[in-house]
């Protein structure tokens, strides 16, 4: 059997909303990804995953999805989604979709109607328990009508589905199949980890952490017969031909509680989510590459995506290139985030243009996701309208204007994702602060804090060096 092409691909994270506009209303489209696919393809994308599409009130952005077969009028037509797959499989780029089973909109005629499928506990004792909702306040809300509560991790327009009933199974292979069929290449699977909940409804124990983007405190997910639903969707996906994918959203900081979701049977692939938790130090990210590597079959590889901030802002801009040439010198799938090859900063909204749940559940005290999904700037010369204000100066970090700078952040990630290394991977000694690796044929050497280290043949670095590599900037080189 040939290698997978999953394997060692490079995906690229599009955000439908903040992509690129065709018609000028301020927010990305269909037609606008399949005008720009030919930037992805140059710049060597093996696949895109498109955030939701599907028709959606929008409360978060398109992960309440009101119904799962059909595109969201602002984002364009079926027919317009079949011309965007014909024309990235024309590029040789394969095209995977955000499928949301957690949870769907309370839009959703499943849930306007008999809401048989959701998780749902009559009113007469009072709230179910204590679990808390991923974004601020009660997991549960109580309709009076209807005299019951409802589940909800995130926003209570968000009501989550019981995976216990098995209409909820077969409808979701019925909407896995409607995309197979029209040429998916597979599914980013949001929350992967959650869909099934504890059926005792215990307790979670307190105090529960301030920050809550990994599930690592969560006893009431990650149970055990969610891996039930993973290996019918295995066999549903195998029956297709071309190696369609599976990829969960399986969010623990210790990639050995991601391992049981890659079991041969499940899964093929899962975020590996521990270098987005790790701080710009040597020790940490090597411990974090280490612990991926011992614990998972396949390790992707992940520093940015539309939910955390931005790594020019959590490392620094220099950094960030720097991580850049680790990143794409890593051995697995890369997955990378729209705007990251720019170099784009976390944009420090004003709050009255803030728009994610969390900022408003949490009254503000949490500013939320919006800061890493301002619209991608294509043109020096910024469009009149965008759904969040694009800051003045973004001209400068367009694509535009990159494309024609060597220095820019864009052409090192060009250069890069066409030099990327294959092979096994060998740690090197190095001194401290400092992390070095082999592939076949190149060294990438990363000065995380070190004191200046000299360096062989350079072939790539993340800025002009003289000899010596300082804190802060990497290079491959010639072993
Ligand atoms: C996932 C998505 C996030 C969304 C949440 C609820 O974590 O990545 O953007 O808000 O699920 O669907």
């Amino acid at each position: 059997m040939a290698r997978e092409w999953w394997r060692d691909a490079v995906f690229y994270e599009i955000y439908v909303r903040s992509f690129a506009d065709s018609d000028g209303d301020g927010v990305g489209d269909l037609p606008g990804i399949t005008a720009r696919l030919p930037y992805l393809h140059d710049l060597a994308v093996d696949a895109i995953w498109l955030t939701p599409f599907y028709p959606s009130p929008g409360v978060d952005h398109g992960y309440d999805v009101s119904d799962y077969v059909d595109v969201d009028p602002m984002f364009g037509t079926l027919d317009e989604f079949d011309a965007l797959v014909a024309t990235a499989h024309g590029l040789c780029m394969r095209v995977i979709v955000d499928i949301v089973p957690n949870h769907t909109s309370d839009r959703h005629p499943w849930f306007t109607g008999d809401r048989s499928r959701y998780v749902t506990v009559p009113a007469a004792n009072g709230v179910p328990n204590n679990w808390p909702s991923n974004w601020g306040g009660s997991a549960w809300t109580l309709d009076e009508e209807r005299g019951h509560y409802y589940l909800h991790l995130f926003a209570p327009q968000q009501p989550d589905l019981d995976w216990h009933r098995s209409a909820v199974r077969s409808d979701f292979e019925d909407i896995l199949r409607f995309w197979l069929d029209r040429g998916v290449d597979g599914f980013r699977i949001d929350v992967a980890h959650g869909l099934v909940k504890d059926a005792t409804l215990a307790d979670e124990p307190e105090p529960f952490p301030a920050v809550r983007l990994s599930s690592d405190w969560r006893r009431a997910i990650d149970q055990p017969e969610v891996h039930d639903v993973y290996r019918d969707w295995h066999r549903l996906a195998a029956a297709y031909p071309g190696d369609r994918v599976l990829v969960g959203e399986v969010v623990f900081s210790d990639p050995r509680r991601v391992a049981p979701y890659l079991r041969p049977d499940e899964l093929h692939l899962a975020f590996n989510f521990s270098l987005v938790f790790q701080p710009w130090d040597a020790q940490a990210i090597g411990g974090s590459i280490d612990a991926s590597l011992a614990a998972l079959p396949v390790v992707t590889w992940v520093l940015e995506n539309h939910d955390v901030e931005r790594i020019a802002t959590r490392f620094g801009p220099r950094e960030a290139r720097a991580a850049a040439l680790l990143l794409l010198a890593l051995p697995g799938p890369v997955f990378l985030y729209q705007g990251q090859e720019l170099g784009l900063p976390e944009v420090d909204l004003p709050d009255a243009a803030r728009q994610d749940p969390i900022f408003n559940r949490t009254h503000g005290e949490r500013v939320g996701r919006d800061g890493c999904r301002v619209p991608l700037p294509w043109v020096r010369e910024l469009p009149a309208r965008s759904w969040l204000p694009q800051p003045p100066g973004w001209g400068e970090l367009s694509v535009e204007s990159q494309s024609t700078d060597e220095t820019s952040m864009l052409s090192l990630y060009r250069q890069a994702l066409a030099l990327r290394p294959r092979g096994s991977f060998r740690w090197r000694d190095a001194p401290g602060g400092v992390l070095a690796f082999d592939r076949d044929g190149l060294t990438c050497v990363v000065n995380v804090s070190g004191d200046d280290v000299p360096v062989g043949e350079v072939v790539l670095a993340s800025e002009e060096i003289h000899a010596t590599l300082p804190a802060g900037a990497a290079a491959w080189v010639r072993p």
